[in-house]
């Protein structure tokens, strides 16, 4: 289940309704797929073949194909993400910066954990959202946000588009930024 984190007053907000209504006043998609439709040996898997993959998107197709229809994405893969990914503070490094894009950034995370941090309203400002296996995340286009991963570093999510282009990160300068 998600946990929310407020930054400037370090807030934190639980329970599913709680989440779901926070994050629908900032806009934010919250929902939720079952992670125990995931056979178990891909729970704590990693790192992924093909085939793996597959079959993760074979598990949720029925949820994929929902949400799908309901918000137009067209396409969708899988993205997996641990210490066995080369380059991997690089490229958390690359993520952590905070940038906009032109359609809506969608996650289901299948497997490990990851945050988005997010621009929320003047009255919120930055908020931490720490999402396990099943938290589905919507987070809306040109809302400035980074995704980035948590202690454990390990992840597995469904991603869906409308148009890959769309997910072009446009970097979002904010003297407002809390960096923690
Ligand atoms: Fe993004």
């Amino acid at each position: 289940m998600a946990e929310i984190r407020i930054r400037h007053t370090n807030a934190r907000i639980s329970g599913e309704d709680n989440v779901k209504a926070f994050l629908e006043k900032q806009e934010v998609l919250y929902e939720h797929w079952d992670a125990n439709k995931l056979p178990d040996a891909l729970k704590e898997k990693f790192v992924l073949t093909d085939e793996e993959k597959a079959e993760i998107l074979a598990t949720y197709d029925d949820e994929i194909r929902d949400l799908a229809s309901r918000r137009g994405y067209l396409t969708w893969d899988v993205i997996a993400l641990s210490d066995a990914t080369p380059n991997l503070d690089e490229l958390l490094k690359k993520f952590e910066q905070v940038h906009t894009h032109t359609e809506d950034e969608v996650r289901a995370i299948t497997a490990g954990k990851g945050i988005f941090i997010i621009k929320g309203t003047d009255d919120v400002g930055y908020f931490d959202v720490e999402l396990e296996a099943g938290d589905v995340i919507s987070v809306p286009e040109h809302k400035p946000h980074f995704f980035t991963l948590m202690e454990n570093r390990k992840i597995v999510a469904v991603r869906l588009f409308i148009e890959t282009e769309g997910w072009i990160a446009h970097p979002f300068t904010d003297p407002s930024f809390q960096n923690a």
